[in-house]
């Protein structure tokens, strides 16, 4: 092949073929293809698309840029739960003991990248001495003893989305469905899940701003699953908000104790059972959608779920005590309530600029090498559709710097607004692909 024909081609909105597509991925891989012409073809893909075929074939070849990773060693369907990225998504921490506890196999890989707090890894090592970096034998075996582990990414997983997302990055190519899809099932598939739920979603606080461009996400995904052989569901979800009221790291892994207690707020809780029944239902521990809630209602009445999540923290060499005493946590040295100025309702809250303030005051990566600072964050405690009385408080900032305590009250401020008209709470679930 030579590459110019092959950028000429997508130019013309014409169909790449699957050795084309493979062509490109290992040349550049391999360093024979530079910059500038995959730089071309990506601004050619973001104007002329992919199709179904064209797309699956991007992504197998990605896919397989890197280690493959091999869980055929866990017994049971494996199944991952994955995420588009939002403001304070706290549901991979209560998942992960959620689903354990009624049977499922959870092993769990996740990333570190930028973002407004850190991910579920970072979340985690707010804890003492829990550790994220388990060597591949360690971590198969925690998952077939206790039935969960987490582990950082391997840093040989599909190192041609590195390339390409660097590169996307500076040339104005990352809002591309098709390349966004690519990279994403890329990652699943190379993490070696059997079968994939996706939760894309959309609003202020999201990757995808409206609900129509994260259900065409949505449905290429499942697509592309289905052509790769690992069965995939989507759903769409609501990030006009944040999810829960911890947004944070330490305030993150409180919240989702919270939840499994039974005391977590029920937009974060009603998403976690929707995910972990459909875990159930994909992994054919359980075929009827409501008595698998049920189990799951039942494993957090009992104490089963957190008696796991305490069983984890334990295995990955954390302290469990954390589990009944929160103040084992790294704490901030500031601390400031915001309170409401009048009566009224919830009306708006502007996901985005709370992402944005929990990561100025250090709950999350602006750089790649950026150190995240566990104990800050921010509590909301009223949701859209909530009523406040005048003087009720409705945020609360977690800091270490003083100066950033009073602008991130400022901020949180802002980014909350009131009506005096009742009004309807969220969905948060929107739809089902
Ligand atoms: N998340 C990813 O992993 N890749 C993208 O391209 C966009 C969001
Ligand atoms: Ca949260």
């Amino acid at each position: 092949f030579f590459v110019p024909d092959i950028i000429e081609k997508k130019k013309r909105g014409l169909k790449l073929s699957k050795d084309e597509i493979q062509f490109i991925i290992d040349g550049y891989v391999g360093g024979s293809i530079p910059d500038y012409q995959i730089s071309a073809l990506l601004m050619a893909i973001y104007f002329k698309g992919m199709d179904e075929e064209e797309t699956t074939d991007l992504t197998m070849a990605m896919a397989h840029s890197g280690e493959m990773v091999d869980l055929s060693s866990i017994d049971g369907i494996k199944v991952d739960k994955h995420s588009t990225g939002g403001i304070a998504d706290t549901t991979t921490l209560v998942l992960l003991p959620l689903a354990s506890s009624v049977g499922i196999k959870v092993a769990k890989m996740s990333g570190r990248g930028l973002g407004h707090t850190g991910g579920t890894v970072d979340k985690l090592e707010s804890i003492p001495g829990f550790c994220c970096e388990l060597d591949t034998k360690t971590f198969i075996d925690s998952v077939n003893t206790i039935g969960a582990a987490i582990t950082g990414q391997s840093k040989n997983l599909v190192p041609a989305d590195k390339m390409l997302y660097a590169l996307r990055d500076v040339t104005a190519t990352v809002d591309s469905i098709p390349l966004i899809a690519s990279s994403i099932m890329s990652k699943k598939i190379a993490g070696g899940a059997d079968k994939i739920i996706l939760d894309v979603k959309f609003g202020n606080g999201a990757f995808m701003k409206t609900f129509e461009d994260a259900q065409e996400l949505g449905q290429l995904m499942v697509k592309i699953g289905e052509l790769a052989g690992r069965e995939t569901v989507a759903y769409i979800t609501d990030m006009e908000q944040p999810l829960g009221l911890a947004i944070g790291n330490a305030i993150e892994v409180v919240e989702a104790i919270e939840v499994l207690k039974g005391k977590g707020h029920e937009d974060l809780l009603e998403l976690c059972l929707e995910f972990a029944s459909e875990m159930m239902l994909l992994a054919k521990i359980e075929s009827d959608k409501t008595k698998a809630v049920q189990k799951l209602k039942d494993s957090i009445e009992t104490g089963k779920a957190l008696a796991k999540f305490k069983e984890i923290i334990g295995n990955q060499g954390g302290d469990s005590r954390v589990i009944q005493d929160y103040s084992l946590l790294p704490k901030a040295k500031y601390q400031s309530e915001v309170a409401a100025a009048e009566d009224g309702y919830v009306n708006k809250i502007d996901a985005a600029r709370l992402g944005l303030t929990a990561m100025k005051l250090g709950a999350g990566r602006q750089k790649k090498d950026d150190i995240i600072d566990p104990a800050v964050g921010i509590w909301i405690y009223k949701k859209v559709g909530d009523k406040v009385k005048k003087g009720e408080v409705f945020a609360k900032i977690l800091a270490n710097d003083e100066a950033k305590l009073s602008w991130a009250v400022d901020e949180t401020r802002k980014a909350f607004e009131f009506t005096l008209d009742s009004i309807e709470k969220r969905k948060v679930i929107w739809a089902k692909i």
